[in-house]
């Protein structure tokens, strides 16, 4: 049984992620004994803030036996190739995008290896975990535990993620972060060519996205769903489509794309009015290009 004071946790990579994960750690009383990053300034901030010793990958380890890697993804591969790794550690990488084998090397120096992915976020300033998700993938039941009880004493919550499901796992939770972000920059930019105040739209345009995300966690998706397509209102979409073409015509593509994808979650009954509607957009995407 690994208790918590037995536990001398490494982290490499003092970014955002290694940053939210040491503090966190550190609230929740566990010790966090070495830090070793890319450039000893990061490093050092970090472990000051945690009470952590800036260390080498050599002294990381041979002093820690729990260790993190939150390198940005490329540079997992090689932080793993030079570390020397032994059967009493347990290396752990934070990637969503990579898969468990990369740290295949480990694995085969006596190491006990797994992924662990918080499904959140980080642009360096929110450091919690708490109701965040965290996407799981290891062979060793004695860490999967470990780790569960981990995110549990954070506030998060885990779920097994197989390598094999891994790729649309990630694409999942790209769609939910990076895929938004995209949409609502291309709304506010539309706002802004109607010769509208970019502030007022940040203002009112995220308000919006905020309250709709809201509705889809209380009522779910169909109920949240609202405007022309929802209320089968064709001519003033033929009114977007038209100014647009006009006026922003860059923008067109993403009005008819993401259209078409909530015309198939408002009219999947009826098929009828679903093609209706494809039509409409498929015409006028064809057109722009
Ligand atoms: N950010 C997110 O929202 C998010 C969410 C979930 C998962 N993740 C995953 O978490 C991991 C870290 O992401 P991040 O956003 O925290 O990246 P980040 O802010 O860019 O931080 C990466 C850190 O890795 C350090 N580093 C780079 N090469 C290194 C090496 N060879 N040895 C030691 N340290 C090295 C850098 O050091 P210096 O600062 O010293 O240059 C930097 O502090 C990635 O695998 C990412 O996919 C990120």
């Amino acid at each position: 049984m690994i208790t918590k004071s037995s536990l001398k946790i490494g982290i490499i990579g003092a970014g955002k992620v290694g940053s939210a994960l040491a503090q966190s750690l550190r609230m929740s009383g566990y010790q966090v004994s070495g830090i070793a990053s890319h450039t000893s300034d990061s490093a050092s901030k970090l472990a000051i803030l945690v009470g952590a010793y800036v260390q080498s990958l050599d002294q990381i380890t041979l002093q820690c036996n729990l260790i993190f890697i939150a390198t940005n993804d490329d540079s997992v591969t090689q932080v793993v190739q030079n570390a020397k790794w032994n059967a009493n550690h347990m290396v752990v990488h934070m990637s969503g995008s990579l898969s468990l084998e990369v740290l295949n090397d480990a694995k085969n120096m006596g190491s006990s290896i797994a992924s662990l992915h918080p499904i959140q976020t980080f642009v360096g300033q929110d450091s919690s975990f708490v109701d965040v998700y965290f996407g799981l993938d290891t062979s060793s039941e004695i860490l999967r535990d470990l780790l569960k009880n981990i995110v549990s004493e954070l506030g998060g919550k885990v779920i097994d993620v197989s390598s094999a499901d891994r790729a649309l796992y990630h694409a999942s939770a790209v769609m939910s972060c990076g895929y938004i972000t995209a949409v609502l920059n291309d709304a506010l930019a539309t706002w802004v060519s109607a010769n509208l105040d970019y502030e007022d739209g940040m203002q009112a345009l995220v308000r919006l996205a905020t309250s709709t995300i809201r509705n889809i966690e209380k009522i779910g998706f169909s109920e949240s769903l609202t405007g022309p397509i929802k209320r089968n209102d064709k001519t003033s979409v033929k009114k977007h489509i038209s100014t647009l073409q006009a006026r922003s015509p860059h923008l067109l593509d993403v009005y008819c794309s993401v259209g078409k994808r909530m015309v198939s979650l408002v009219y999947k009954d009826r098929p009828d009015e679903n093609h209706e509607w494809a039509q409409l957009f498929n015409l006028n995407s064809e057109r722009k290009i």
